[in-house]
């Protein structure tokens, strides 16, 4: 059986949270990310969903819409995520996806970058809750592997007592993505560097 990167980071998903916190899409993209969360989302739940493509947003609601699913608890925001500490208020988060690389059909005119996606990470961190997690779906084949690179180097420094990463990746498979998930283990007051 051959699981996708975002399948793996849907099941890490589904395992670790209840629905009820507060779910981030950094990455919102055609809204896959934000369907499987707003499918499990509990009474209590709610989702900022990011993206700085304009169609994101269309192809998005299209798909929400087919599924039948109530927007009332999902904020779609049109920013980039290095600036999603300023929606948040006292509330911390449970989890963020994130899912690097290009909008499929935008010609690449909209992508991650690998300072940006570090300044977002940083921001997710920093205001994440004590058993949150975020997940990463990085692309090898992206920009010569260099967001994956920068992502690597950033996640060697984190405070391993603090949190617990991991790599999910194909064994032999050249080019194979990468599935990263954190989980943060320690008070959610304890920064992570
Ligand atoms: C691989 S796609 C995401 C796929 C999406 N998660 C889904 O389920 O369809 C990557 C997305 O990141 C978005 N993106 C790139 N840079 C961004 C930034 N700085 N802030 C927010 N979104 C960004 C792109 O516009 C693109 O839609």
């Amino acid at each position: 059986m051959n699981l996708s990167v975002t399948e793996v980071a849907h099941l890490y998903v589904s395992h670790l949270t209840d629905g009820n916190g507060l779910y981030i899409d950094a990455t919102l993209g055609n809204g896959y990310d934000t369907l499987f969360l707003a499918q499990r989302l509990g009474e209590k739940g709610k989702i900022f969903a990011f993206d700085i493509a304009p169609q994101a947003f269309l192809k998005s609601k299209e798909l929400l819409e087919k599924h039948q699913i109530n927007r009332t608890n999902i904020t779609f925001i049109r920013d980039s995520h290095e600036n999603i500490a300023s929606y948040i208020k006292e509330e911390m988060i449970t989890a963020a996806m994130f899912n690097l690389g290009y909008l499929p059909g935008s010609g690449q005119k909209y992508k991650t970058e690998a300072a940006v996606t570090l300044q977002a990470l940083d921001a997710v961190l920093c205001n994440l809750q004590q058993g949150g997690i975020v997940t990463i779906c990085s692309y090898v084949g992206h920009d010569n592997g260099e967001e994956d690179a920068a992502l690597q180097q950033f996640l060697l420094n984190v405070n391993n007592k603090r949190y617990e990463i991991t790599k999910t990746t194909a064994i032999g498979r050249k080019l194979s993505p990468n599935v990263y998930l954190i989980i943060k283990t320690g008070r959610t007051d304890e920064k992570y560097v």
